[in-house]
């Protein structure tokens, strides 16, 4: 070996002593690393990657799911965080990074959990682990570290995390599915109304909390026996399920109501809301809904007994940007049906120009097994109709007649509209509050130039 041999030897062993020790020094000076390698016994390198990727709407599911995890095997575990920039890295990069002892190496170190809000209804929240870690074990005692990380909105992540971190896969897997059992179990969703749409900026899918309307019967005013009909047909007992299910009937019902503008058909979805308290609801509207059908029919089928409201359909079945024949509303079609037949999910559709849907209904049967007419209100009705919305005013009608005469082939919310018309006159006027008020609100809404705002209301 002649002198430059054992220089370069030399030069050799020492860079190889230095990159050893760097990647002991990487390890061994992080807490953060020591604290996960103690947990599980065995090097970080050694650790298969199994991650479930979630929407990030199901974060709040997430968190449910760990806490019930942790809470069923190691409720005294304590979260930990990681310090740092974390910009795009999931936490094994993270990990990973210190591992390695790259030029970030010093930027990831045991740090405090980071937080964020999730909502659980629609005025409640609750604090979610943005990003962080817990040592746990699995149902036969290996230990586990769970990391969980929500989406980076603001890199425009849409999805949600959880890393397993075991000495072998299996394990892993199987914490991961039965967490995946316990997000299930304690789904926030479940017998909620909600309704799906798009953070503006993040362009996220966002699931959000509507309140449950509070309607009574008396509340909505149809002629004899239509309400009862469309409750029948939509709110059906736990026995009759049951039963449904033994003799190998389809459960699924879809409901069409029809009838023009400002008849009521919002407005009888709200009541059937109100009955059916334990059912998880859907409230798709416009074009938007589109988008959110698939993940719509799915969380529905999850989370059933479910409704699916899908309000003005006509506005979808006119669609025919995409290419021929109406897939937008196709594609509804084809949603329902595919719901499967053991699926307790009710479809509830509203139109106002049921003549547009007819061909499509027709040419794909099955989907709707009910359609009714919400009409505009007959003499009856009207009455009634004027006595609902007058009740909470001091307007005194011993006889309506003349108005329910006058009124003849308005719309219920023409009505309601008339009533608060003649409070405002009355204001305006005060003096006895009586049908001669109402009447003369009556011909001012009738008068010629208010034709548009007439029609809007639902004159004649
Ligand atoms: N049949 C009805 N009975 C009682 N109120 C009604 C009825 N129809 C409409 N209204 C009133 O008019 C409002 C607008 O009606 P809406 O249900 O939105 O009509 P549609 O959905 O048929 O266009 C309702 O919120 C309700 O206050
Ligand atoms: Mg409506």
């Amino acid at each position: 070996m002649n002198e430059s041999d054992a220089t370069a030897l030399a030069r050799a062993v020492k860079e190889l002593f230095e990159t050893a020790q760097q990647t002991l020094r990487g390890a061994a000076e992080s807490p953060l690393i020591d604290r996960i390698t103690s947990h599980l016994g065995c090097p970080l390198t050694e650790i298969p990657n199994v991650t479930l990727h979630l929407p990030s709407f199901e974060h709040v599911n997430l968190q449910r799911g760990v806490d019930a995890y942790l809470a069923l095997h190691t409720p005294t575990a304590t979260w930990f965080g990681i310090a740092g920039n974390k910009g795009f890295l999931t936490v094994m990069d993270m990990l990973a990074e210190v591992m390695t002892g790259s030029a970030y190496s010093g930027t990831y170190q045991l740090g405090a959990v980071d937080y964020t809000t999730a909502s659980t209804g629609p005025t409640t929240s609750t604090e979610v682990v943005q990003l962080g870690l817990v040592c746990t074990s699995a149902p036969d005692g290996r230990p586990v570290v769970l990391a969980v990380q929500g989406a980076r909105e603001d890199h425009g992540e849409e999805r949600c995390h959880l890393q397993l971190l075991a000495a072998d896969r299996a394990t892993a897997a199987e914490v991961r599915n039965e967490i995946e059992r316990l997000m299930r179990e304690h789904d926030v969703f479940r017998g909620q109304v909600l309704s799906f749409g798009v953070s503006e900026h993040r362009h996220n899918q966002l699931l959000t909390f509507l309140p449950r309307p509070s309607l009574r019967a008396s509340d909505v005013v149809l002629p004899d026996g239509v309400l009862s009909l469309i409750e029948k047909h939509v709110v059906r007992s736990v026995t009759q399920t049951e039963a449904l299910r033994t003799h190998g009937q389809h459960l699924k019902r879809g409901l069409l109501l029809y009838g023009q503008p400002g008849t009521g058909k919002t407005h009888t979805v709200r009541y059937l809301l109100s009955r059916l308290s334990e059912c998880t609801v859907f409230v798709l509207s416009g074009m938007a809904m589109f988008r959110h059908l698939r993940a719509t029919t799915a969380l529905a089928r999850r989370l059933a007994p479910s409704v699916v409201v899908v309000e003005d359909v006509d506005l979808i079945a006119e669609d025919r940007s995409r290419s021929e024949g109406n897939p937008v509303l196709f594609e509804l079609l084809n949603e329902m049906d595919g719901i499967g037949s053991e699926a307790d999910v009710t479809f509830v559709l509203t139109t106002n120009r049921v003549e547009v849907m007819e061909g499509a209904l027709t040419q794909r049967p099955g989907r709707i097994d009910l359609a009714v007419e919400v009409p505009k209100p007959d003499g009856d009705c009207r009455e009634r109709l004027l006595r609902l919305y007058a009740a909470s005013t001091p307007l005194e009608l011993p006889s309506a007649d003349r108005v329910v005469e006058a009124t003849e082939g308005v719309t219920a919310s023409f009505i309601k509209e008339l009533v608060r018309r003649a409070v405002l006159r009355h204001i305006d006027e005060p003096g006895p509050f009586d049908e001669t008020v109402v009447h003369d609100a009556l011909a001012e809404l009738m008068a010629e130039r208010q034709t548009l705002t007439r029609n809007i209301l639902g004159g004649r």
